[in-house]
């Protein structure tokens, strides 16, 4: 075993030659038990396009003779890890209006930390249990601290017990999160927006103003976040406002927006997954499949009873992941509720099967969050490790003993 493994090499991916064969690894290992549904992932012949958007990525494979028997994908970028009190100074008008006053006020700031992320590692079923995973593993980690992260984590199934075994038995991650994936279907009618709500199209500087302002010191908010507004993929930031308090024509910007909020108000962003990659429920029954089309033919037919028909899951199709959600009041779940039609019905417009999204499990928004329970993935389990221990900013300590916070920011490049 020890000497097979000495005959796998690891190198870096190389687009020109590897493209098939890896596609090749991919497509054995998606195969799920025979008679059960799988989940087939087409990357659409870019095997590194799930981490081509962040600052820094690298893929790896691990080469057996002329076969490709592995490969794993990680990235590098800055995010927030915890946040800090900081004292600016700032005049203010007192009582008397001919003398400003200097006064201190505490204002929370984030912490930021360089956060490596793996995913897409994969080994062929025949070559499984002789290190291969490990070892990618490990070469993929000496990337990271040569670049300077200081915590690498990863998100995989709790009950994928290779892979949790092989993080935290073997490569010392522990548990740290649990967010929940949140997954709608796009119905063949379209969704009833409420009346009561303004929905807003914020530009992208206007949107990385608001995203900057309120919730930079959310655990994982990138440092970069007008590269993710500003990505081809982003589809746009849309703010729900209760009627009547702002309006597309007079929208006065984000910064006035902030000074001055309605009560209740929340926002979201949309991300196109659909031009990266698509998905495919392989192994289902015609039963099922044709179950499945009655609901489409009965809804598209009779749209005014909203139905709520099953997509077409078993051919490939794209999705959009909404991401950035936030805002407050007590109507924020019921704003949230409204960007969520919003965003079906976009979907729905673009020919998406479903609309995702990944929340932190205390988020006090996620009740305004349409699902299936049946499609969500209740506890997405983030194991993380911390690499280095020269650690930049000892005024939070270590990330990964620091309790969660209701809210977590999931970068729409790594979904
Ligand atoms: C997870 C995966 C990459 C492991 O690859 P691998 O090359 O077989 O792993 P290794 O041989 O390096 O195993 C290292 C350790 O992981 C754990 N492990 C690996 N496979 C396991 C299994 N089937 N059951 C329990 N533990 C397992 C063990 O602790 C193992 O050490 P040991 O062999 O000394 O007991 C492989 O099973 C795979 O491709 N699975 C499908 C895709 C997937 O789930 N990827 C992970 C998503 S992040």
């Amino acid at each position: 075993m020890g000497e097979g493994l000495a005959a796998v090499v690891v190198r870096e991916f190389d687009p020109n030659k590897d493209r098939e064969r890896v596609e090749a690894v991919e497509k054995i290992c998606e195969v799920g038990p025979s008679g059960k549904l799988s989940l087939f992932t087409d990357l659409r012949g870019d095997p590194i396009c799930r981490v081509r958007h962040s600052p820094a990525f690298l893929m790896l494979v691990a080469e057996m003779g002329d076969e490709i028997v592995g490969m794993i994908r990680g990235c590098i970028k800055t995010v927030t890890c915890g946040k800090k009190l900081s004292r600016v100074g700032k005049n203010s008008h007192s009582s008397n209006k001919n003398s400003d006053t200097f006064q201190a006020t505490a204002k929370a700031v984030p912490v930021c930390t360089k956060l490596a992320y793996i995913l897409g590692l994969r080994v062929s079923p025949s070559h499984r249990r002789m290190g291969i995973g490990l070892k990618l593993v490990h070469r993929m980690e000496d990337w990271f601290r040569d670049n300077g992260a200081e915590y690498s984590y990863i998100a995989t199934e709790n009950d994928n017990l290779a892979s949790v075994n092989l993080f935290t038995d073997k490569c010392g991650y522990s548990n740290f999160r649990t967010p929940s994936i949140l997954v709608n279907p796009v119905f063949a009618h379209r969704v009833e927006v409420s009346k009561k709500v303004t929905i807003i199209q914020l530009s992208a500087s206007d949107a990385e103003y608001l995203y900057r302002r309120r919730f930079s010191t959310t655990e994982f908010f990138p440092r970069d976040i007008d590269s993710v507004l500003n990505n081809k993929l982003s589809l746009g930031t849309f703010l729900a406002v209760p009627r009547g308090t702002y309006h597309p024509e007079t929208w006065p910007g984000s910064d006035r927006f902030l000074s001055d909020p309605p009560q209740s108000w929340s926002v979201l962003s949309v991300w196109n997954c659909m031009d990266v990659f698509t998905l495919e429920i392989r192994g289902a029954s015609l039963i099922k499949r044709t179950l499945a089309k009655t609901t489409r033919i009965v809804d598209r037919a009779l749209p005014w009873l909203q139905l709520p028909s099953i997509p077409d899951f078993f051919r490939p199709f794209g999705f959009h992941f909404a991401y950035g959600l936030g805002g407050e009041g007590p109507q924020g779940v019921k704003m949230t509720k409204a960007l969520f039609g919003f965003a079906h019905n976009l979907a729905k417009e673009r020919g998406c099967g479903v609309v995702a999204t990944e929340v932190s499990s205390g988020e006090p928004l996620r009740f305004g969050i349409p699902h299936w329970k049946m499609l969500s993935c209740a506890e997405d389990l983030w194991c993380m490790k911390r690499l280095g221990e020269d650690y930049s900013d000892g005024s939070v300590g270590d990330w990964t003993k620091s309790p969660p916070g209701l809210s977590i920011f999931v970068d729409p490049r790594e979904f």
